[in-house]
């Protein structure tokens, strides 16, 4: 995947085969020279052994496949750039999944036109609540 928006597109397609009603997209851009995007969803979650294997390439829940590289690709992408990939359990449902890098680091992807990724998003599925946010901190 060559920039940062696929990226997004494909964790946020897990949170709607995860059920999710509601898709909260974060891009917090810190004063520390770390970029970090954030997707929360109010889906059906994960047991604590998908917890564990969700980055593993290995490792899917989807039928008839023998490996599942979303989450896995994304690791590669954070760590490449200095940064990691977290995923957590959300504050009441669903996950969150929380994404770093070091933006001065030479090997970090482009963003990409997320503003596009988000309008074909809506425009493919109506009836998800998905929200986009830009922080500065
Ligand atoms: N938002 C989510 N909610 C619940 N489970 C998830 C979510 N995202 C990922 N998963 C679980 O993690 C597994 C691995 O995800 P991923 O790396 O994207 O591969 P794939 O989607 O091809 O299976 C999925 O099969 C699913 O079981
Ligand atoms: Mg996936």
């Amino acid at each position: 995947m060559e920039d940062l928006s696929l990226h997004i597109m494909d964790i946020v397609e897990n949170s709607l085969r995860a059920g999710a009603e509601h898709i909260a997209v974060r891009l917090v851009d810190k004063a520390n020279h770390i970029l970090v995007i954030e997707v929360e969803d109010d889906g059906r979650g994960m047991n604590e052994e998908t917890l564990k294997n969700a980055a593993n390439p290995f490792y899917t829940t989807k039928n008839g496949k023998r490996y599942g590289l979303g989450l896995s690709l994304l690791s590669q992408a954070c760590e490449d750039a200095g940064g990691r990939l977290r995923i957590e359990k959300g504050r009441t449902k669903g996950i969150k999944v929380i994404a770093s890098f070091k933006k001065d680091n030479v090997d970090i992807k482009p963003m990409g036109n997320i503003d596009k990724t988000m309008r074909v998003f809506r425009a493919l599925h109506p009836e998800v609540h998905i929200s986009f946010e830009r922080i500065n901190t």
